[in-house]
């Protein structure tokens, strides 16, 4: 059962985010605690995006990222999430071989994965599949322009839109997904003028990354927005933070307390004596959990120091 206050982001809520300009903000999130601050901080849209396949696996691509695991951490992203409409993204071969695979595994983002949307790769080549799961009752989002599905076709990932051709080509490739019935088209990786003719040239949100200011909305990778990765430094990230940096600063200080005897101090242990008041005992991740569930950390309503509250708040 939903315990926010702030109603739930539909494909409605998006369409008329566009309708009265306002800017529609997406991330990457690929497990539950990520997914939960995210939308505590209240974005509007969370992509468990086949990126994982980097940041999550260490890959240097999104080629192998399977089905199942996609399946996975969606599970875990809707879990953390409330109001953030969730879009789980369907992985390499998992569509491109036939309408059916296409079906069949965006109906399993939606059923085993609990996903409210599935995004695709591709442009007017996938209009067909768009427009059979939009019939199905499946919301779908587009994405043209660098499709790192593509990333071999491509040379790599490069910039893609900048020829005359290019660029036609994309405005076509958007006006068919538009048609199929797609309620957002991811933008990635093109010239930002080219962006904003397409943005112009559709009625549905575009999403842009590395794609310029005059998108409907913007999206990042949650890793890359943080500075996890500190040899990524490509052209349209933004860091917002240094994590490295500092989850490394705290480990570190972790390791030297253990080193020297200073962690744990008493005030981080049990001891013999009856507590003065009730502590807690909880298992790990339990009491991180109650609180991200909207309870106290310190929570041991029977003072035995068993209490344990699951984490999911959805089933
Ligand atoms: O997989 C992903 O995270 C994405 C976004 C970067 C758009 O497709």
């Amino acid at each position: 059962m939903r315990t926010n206050a702030a109603p739930k982001v539909t494909v409605h809520t998006l369409a008329k985010m566009k309708a009265e300009h306002r800017k529609i903000s997406m991330l990457t999130a690929y497990d539950a605690s990520f997914a939960r601050l995210i939308d505590q901080a209240g974005v509007d849209i969370i992509l468990v995006g086949d990126s994982l396949g980097m940041v999550i696996q260490g890959g240097g691509n999104t080629l192998p990222v399977t089905m199942d695991e996609m399946v996975y951490h969606c599970r875990s992203v809707v879990r953390g999430t409330e109001r953030a409409q969730v879009v789980g993204d369907m992985p390499f071969m998992s569509y491109q071989a036939s309408l059916e695979d296409g079906i069949r595994n965006a109906g399993r983002l939606v059923k085993e994965g609990g996903v409210e949307a599935v995004k695709l790769e591709g442009g007017a080549d996938y209009a067909e599949l768009a427009a059979r799961l939009v019939k199905i009752g499946i919301p779908v989002m587009g994405h043209i322009g660098l499709t790192p599905q593509s990333l071999h076709a491509m040379g790599g990932f490069k910039v893609q839109g900048r020829s005359q051709a290019q660029a036609k080509k994309l405005l076509e490739d958007a006006r068919s997904l538009e048609q199929a019935g797609c309620y957002a088209i991811v933008l990635e990786g093109i010239p930002r003028e080219l962006a904003k003719e397409i943005t112009a040239a559709i009625s549905v949100p575009t999403i842009g990354i590395g794609a310029g200011v005059d998108c409907d909305g913007q999206v990042l990778v949650i890793y890359d927005l943080l500075g996890m990765n500190e040899e990524f430094r490509p052209k349209f990230v933004k860091r917002y933070d240094n994590l490295a940096v500092r989850i490394r600063t705290a480990v570190e200080e972790y390791i030297t307390e253990v080193r020297i005897g200073t962690f744990p101090d008493d005030e981080h242990s049990f001891s013999r004596e009856a507590p003065a008041r009730p502590e807690s005992a909880t298992p790990y991740g339990s009491a991180r959990a109650a609180a991200g569930a909207g309870g106290a950390v310190e929570r041991d309503p029977d003072a035995s120091g068993a209490a344990c509250i699951p984490f999911p708040r959805k089933t």
